[in-house]
């Protein structure tokens, strides 16, 4: 599921989510290097200082600074007001914590604006992938990738990028700074260095790998905590509870144990490049004391020197945590592009919208699932415009696939038939239009926590209350609703009531009915209201049909006595087909559903 990105593809998805946030980042990398610049010149300053007043000695720089030092007054005199350098020393320390203090507000300010786009982007496109996707991927995974995987590349872009720049410039400027004081101690300081980067990139994929590891069984785990919670009333009913825990704490257990292992790991790094550090600061530490000694290099020289040293170590020894943290980010921006990656649903470049009042056909449609054998075979019919189509089958025979084939949440593959209406084949229409013309209701209901009002007109707002009662009245629901307290302000799942299977497939059905499609389809939306609510729905139903051409799914063979045509479905093929009365005769699956409902209860008994 999960392939690994080109770096430049990575770098491309970051540049799209930098989008209204380039320009803060620019303003605070300004401000960071003016922050560095700032680290720079106080050891110089101290340098003068120590040279001037302690060794006595004018240091020599460069034609500007000495014109500012005439300007001050010459080393002499500001070698007798030693205070006028420890005002330069505050002053520079201002413009430090001014400048840091804008790159704090600036980056903070840009990252939020990088998250917020990043969100954005995601939640948009995750709108707008296929329904096939959202079937393929888990829920919390989805959800880490959204949320903790956000956070990584957020940290990555406005911490590690912004430190990654200060720090290149500061080991510029030290560099530049330290030549200019002593070419051969400088070399020496520099010799450990390539060890020290070269044991940073050597745990570069240790330390990239066990993150992958962590974050996909955090995934697991999120997706584990967010089914049971979606699923409690399962867990309870079955007294899974401890079952549950237990596997919890199982997967818990695996992901802690995978942080500590990767922990060890780090702390391995950390430990062995302190020696390492600790070593480089030694010898600059030895070989300078030498250097002083054979007056080969000044106290004052010396003093900067080693400033500069820690200034340059610090950054080299971040650079173990920058590439841990990188590719950690890596990882993340990875996770983050395999959603944006992911095609969306797309319609043909001269997409039609054509009349949806004709007939339906579907001509030879073969289908499988992803990864799975053929489910449905050869299915070949078709259903006269404003005609009631009924589909008997048992589970599993593929009634749902064939409706999620038309409403097209399933795309049917080329050279698997095709599903006409009105001669256009669906593939060809506009997905909005299609969708718009087609009222589902699918076999397991989902209504959203929000109001009974707002659950009804999601199909189109500015429905009036009149409008959703009308359908609600048609679907039944009506007095049910009146019986809440609160109506149609009735607040549904989590928060409100919780509606019973059959309230809950009615009020899908008012919700479809609100649309007034001229294809409407009941995927077995009556199982779970009885036998006499059946009957009295499909009266009202009857009424408000009109024109529409009907797709009723159903096991019940009353039901379907009312349709004028109907398809048996058998293991993903047409058993039988014909109008009720001719399959009441036919000595098929139908006939012998049709005398098994019909009998009485004494014929049963017998
Ligand atoms: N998303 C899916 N991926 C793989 N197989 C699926 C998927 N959805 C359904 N199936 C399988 O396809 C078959 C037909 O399912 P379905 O059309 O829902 O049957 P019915 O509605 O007739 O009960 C079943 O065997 C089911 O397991
Ligand atoms: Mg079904």
């Amino acid at each position: 599921m999960q392939k690994k990105e080109p770096a430049v593809r990575k770098g491309a998805l970051i540049w799209r989510f930098l989008q209204g946030s380039k320009g803060l980042f620019v303003v605070s990398m300004l401000l960071a290097a003016l922050t560095a610049l700032t680290d720079m010149i106080t050891p110089q300053i101290i340098r003068a200082a120590v040279d001037n007043a302690i060794g006595g000695n004018e240091p020599t720089f460069g034609p500007a600074v000495m014109k500012l030092v005439n300007a001050l007054g010459g080393f002499e005199y500001l070698g007798k007001n030693l205070w006028i350098m420890a005002l330069a020393v505050l002053l520079v320390a201002v413009v430090k914590v001014v400048s840091q203090y804008g790159f704090m507000l600036s980056n903070t300010r840009a990252s939020e604006t990088l998250t917020k786009t990043m969100r954005d982007t995601l939640y948009t496109h995750i709108e707008r992938l296929p329904f096939s996707w959202h079937m393929k991927n888990h829920t919390g995974d989805i959800i880490q990738r959204c949320t903790s995987d956000i956070e990584t590349t957020r940290n990555f872009v406005a911490g590690q990028m912004t430190s990654l720049f200060r720090i290149g410039i500061l080991v510029v400027l030290s560099m530049v700074f330290m030549f200019s004081m002593n070419t051969t101690l400088t070399l020496i300081a520099l010799i450990p260095m390539p060890v020290i980067v070269w044991y940073s990139i050597h745990f570069h994929n240790k330390i990239g790998e066990g993150f992958k590891e962590c974050d996909e069984s955090e995934g697991r785990l999120s997706a584990m905590a967010q089914e049971n919670l979606t699923g409690v009333r399962v867990v309870r009913a079955f007294g899974r509870e401890r079952y549950e825990k237990d596997r919890f704490e199982k997967h818990n257990e695996e992901y802690t144990s995978l942080w500590v292992r990767l922990g060890k790991v780090m702390s391995r790094f950390w430990a062995s490049s302190d020696v390492l550090s600790g070593l480089q600061i030694m010898l600059v530490v030895v070989f300078g004391a030498v250097f002083c000694l054979q007056k080969n290099m000044t106290s004052g020289e010396y003093i900067a020197f080693i400033s500069y040293n820690s200034l340059l170590v610090w950054p080299i020894r971040q650079l173990g945590r920058m590439i841990s943290e990188m590719s950690k980010a890596g990882v993340a921006v990875d996770r983050i592009g395999y959603i944006i990656h992911s095609e969306t649903e797309k319609d043909k470049e001269n997409a039609v919208c054509p009349d949806m009042t004709g007939d339906i056909a579907f001509e030879h449609v073969n289908f499988a699932y992803e990864g799975c054998p053929q489910m449905l075979h050869d299915i070949h019919f078709t259903m006269k415009a404003g005609t009631t189509l009924g589909i008997l089958g048992g589970t599993g025979s593929g009634k749902s696939t064939m409706m999620l084939l038309l409403d097209r949440l399933y795309d049917l593959p080329a050279d698997c038939g095709k599903i006409t209406i009105g001669g256009v084949d669906i593939a060809d229409m506009k997905l909005e239009h299609l969708r718009k013309n087609i009222g589902i209701v699918l076999q397991e209901p989902f209504l959203f926590s929000r109001t009974l009002q707002e659950n009804l007109s999601i199909a189109n707002e500015s429905l009036t209350l009149s409008d959703i009662r009308e359908a609600a009245r048609a679907a039944c629901l009506d007095e049910t609703i009146e019986g809440f307290t609160k109506g149609y302000d009735t607040f549904v799942g989590e928060r409100g009531v919780t509606l019973s299977g059959g309230q809950k497939q009615r009020a899908a059905i008012a919700r479809m009915l609100t649309q007034h499609t001229p294809i409407m389809i009941f995927d077995d939306s009556l199982s779970a209201v009885d036998a006499e609510t059946d009957a009295k729905i499909r009266k009202a139903l009857e009424k408000r049909f009109g024109s529409a051409s009907i797709i009723l799914i159903s096991h019940r063979i009353t039901t379907l006595s009312k349709a004028d045509q109907v398809i048996v479905l058998d293991k993903g093929r047409i058993a039988e087909m014909g109008t009720p009365d001719e399959l009441e005769k036919a000595g098929g699956l139908y006939q012998k559903i049709y005398e098994i409902q019909s009998l009485t209860k004494e014929e049963v008994d017998a």
